[in-house]
C-alpha cells in the first residue's frame, strides 16, 4: 500500500514564466514575451510587439536561465525524483520557421537535463507551454495547418537530441486551454468557436504525429497529454443544472478524449454540426489520430467549480472560466480558486474510468502572497496545509481506489510568474525568489518552510504527509 517505489516525486516549470533571458542565446520572441503583467484589476495586456516602456514579466522571470544549477540543486536537496518543465520552442528555432535550429539553445537544454540527471532526476519535458514563437503569427499561428510542420520539425530536433536524456515528454500544456485562453494554448486571438476548433484539430493532429515520432525515434519514450483539470460540480440537483454541468465537462473532457481514445466524441461532432462548425480534415488526418493516441495523460489541478442551468459555455477574454457559481461549502484561495482536496480523488476516478490508462498529476499547488519575517523566513503554513490535503486525497485514490498515478509534480516549485495574471506576488515555491512585480529584487532563493515538509514527503515516500 502508499505511494509505488518508483514514483516520481518533484516539481514543474514553464520556460516562460522562469527562465526570463528572453532574448539571450539567439531566442526568438514567443507569444508569452508580448503579454504585460495584470495590475489593479486591469488584465493582462496583449501588445503586437514589444513595445518599450511597458513592463514583459517573461523578460526577466526568475532568472532561471542563469540560475538552473542552483536551482535544479535545490530540487534535488528536496529529493526531487522527476522536474517537469519546457523547452521554450523560440529558443531551438526562433521564428518558429527556420530550416536548422539554434545550436546555443539546443546546447543550452544539454545542460539542464545534464544537470538532472547528475542527481537523478527525471526530466519531463512539455514541448509547448504557452508559448508559441511570434514568428508564426505572420501565418495564422495554429489557426494555420502549416504550423504542424513548423512543429514537427522543432519536436524530431528535440527528440533527436535529447534522446537517452529525455523519456517522458507532454505536446501541448493544458490543450483545453484553447477553450479559454486561445492566445496562450495557440497564438489566437479569437472567441471565434470555429477558429478555435480549427487550432485545436491542428494541435490534435500535430500532436499524434510527434507522439509516433517520439516513438518510432526510441521506442522507450513515453508521451503524454496534459489537461487542464477542470471538474465541475452541479450547482443543484435540479436536472437542468445537470444536464449543463454534463455540457461544461463536455467543453473539456473532449480534449482529452481525442488525445486518450484517437478520434472526436459523437457529442462533439453532434455539436459542430448545430454550431455550423466544420473541421479542416484531409485524407489520413483521422488515421494519424488513431495511431497517435498518449501513453499517459498528465494534468493539472487546483480548484472545482460549480455549474448550473445559466452558466455560460463560451469562454471569452483571458481571465478563463466564469460560471456565475460560487461554492459555499468551500474556501477560496487569495485569488479566488476554490480549494477542494477531495475534488482531486474525484478527478483522478473520474479520468481513469474514461481511459484507463496511467495518469499522473503535473501541477497542483497554492498561489499566495508570501511574507518573509524579519528574521528571513517565510512561513508558509497554509501552503503546507494545501498540499498535504492534496496528497492525502491522492494517497486515497491510489490505495483505496487502484488508480495508478505514475507521479507528482507540484506546481512552482520555486516562486515564478503567475500565467493567469503575470504577477510575482503570486507566489508557489517552496523556494522564494526575492523579486518584486516590477521585476526589481535581488534574485536571491531562499527556502520556505515549506521546503523541509516536502523534502520529508518525499524521503518517505508520502507516508509522513505532516
Ligand atoms: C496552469 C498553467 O494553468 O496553471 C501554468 O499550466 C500556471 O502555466 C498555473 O502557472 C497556475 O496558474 P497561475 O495563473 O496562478 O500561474
Amino acid at each position: 500500500m502508499g505511494f509505488p517505489k518508483d514514483f516520481l516525486w518533484g516539481g514543474a516549470t514553464a520556460a516562460n514564466q522562469c527562465e526570463g533571458a528572453y532574448s539571450e542565446g539567439g531566442k526568438g520572441l514567443s507569444t508569452a514575451d508580448v503579454m504585460t503583467a495584470a495590475a489593479h484589476g486591469v488584465p493582462r495586456e496583449i501588445t503586437d510587439e514589444v513595445v518599450e516602456g511597458k513592463y514583459y514579466p517573461s523578460h526577466n522571470a526568475v532568472n532561471h536561465y542563469h540560475h538552473f544549477k542552483e536551482d535544479i540543486a535545490l530540487f534535488a536537496e528536496m529529493g526531487f525524483k522527476s522536474y517537469r518543465m519546457s523547452i521554450a520552442w523560440s529558443r531551438i528555432f526562433p521564428n518558429g520557421d527556420e530550416l536548422a535550429p539554434n545550436e546555443e539553445g539546443l546546447k543550452h537544454y544539454d545542460e539542464v537535463f545534464d544537470t538532472c540527471l547528475q542527481y537523478g532526476i527525471e526530466p519531463v519535458v512539455t514541448l509547448s507551454h504557452f508559448e508559441t514563437p511570434l514568428g508564426l503569427l505572420k501565418y495564422g499561428s495554429w489557426e494555420n495547418r502549416e504550423v504542424i510542420q513548423f512543429f514537427l520539425r522543432y519536436s524530431e530536433t528535440v527528440f533527436n537530441r535529447y534522446k537517452g536524456k529525455v523519456k517522458y515528454w507532454l505536446t501541448f500544456n493544458e490543450i483545453n486551454v484553447m477553450s479559454t485562453k486561445p492566445w496562450m494554448a495557440a497564438g489566437v486571438h479569437s472567441d471565434d468557436e470555429q477558429v478555435r476548433m480549427t487550432a485545436a484539430y491542428h494541435q490534435f493532429l500535430a500532436s499524434a504525429k510527434a507522439v509516433q515520432l517520439a516513438h518510432k525515434i526510441d521506442p522507450e519514450n513515453k508521451v503524454g497529454m496534459m489537461y487542464n483539470g477542470h471538474l465541475a460540480y452541479p450547482a443543484s440537483s435540479d436536472p437542468d443544472d445537470i444536464q449543463r454541468t454534463n455540457e461544461f465537462m463536455h467543453k473539456m473532457l473532449f480534449y482529452s478524449d481525442v488525445q486518450c481514445r484517437g478520434y472526436y466524441p459523437a457529442y462533439k461532432l453532434k455539436e459542430f454540426e448545430r454550431e455550423g462548425i466544420v473541421l479542416p480534415i484531409q485524407d489520413g488526418d483521422l488515421e494519424e489520430l488513431k495511431n497517435g493516441k498518449v501513453d499517459f495523460l498528465s494534468f493539472s489541478y487546483y480548484m472545482t467549480h460549480v455549474v448550473g442551468k445559466n452558466s455560460p459555455l463560451v469562454f471569452t477574454g483571458l481571465n478563463g472560466v466564469k460560471t456565475g457559481y460560487t461554492n459555499p461549502h468551500l474556501k477560496m484561495s487569495d485569488w479566488g480558486w476554490a480549494i477542494n482536496p477531495s475534488g482531486l480523488r474525484h478527478l483522478l476516478n473520474l479520468l481513469y474510468d474514461r481511459y484507463q490508462i496511467p495518469l499522473m498529476i503535473v501541477e497542483n499547488g497554492l498561489g499566495a502572497d508570501d511574507k518573509v519575517e524579519e528574521d528571513g523566513s517565510i512561513r508558509d503554513s497554509y501552503r503546507i496545509d494545501y498540499l498535504r490535503d492534496h496528497l492525502q486525497e491522492m494517497k486515497n485514490a491510489i490505495d483505496l481506489d487502484g488508480i495508478p498515478v505514475m507521479g507528482y509534480t507540484m506546481w512552482g516549485p520555486i516562486d515564478i510568474i503567475a500565467a493567469s495574471t503575470g504577477e510575482m506576488r503570486k507566489r508557489y515555491g517552496f523556494i522564494y525568489v526575492d523579486v518584486d512585480d516590477q521585476g526589481n529584487g535581488t534574485f536571491k532563493r531562499i527556502k520556505k518552510d515549506s521546503f523541509t515538509w516536502y523534502k520529508n514527503v518525499i524521503a518517505t515516500n508520502g507516508e509522513d504527509l505532516n
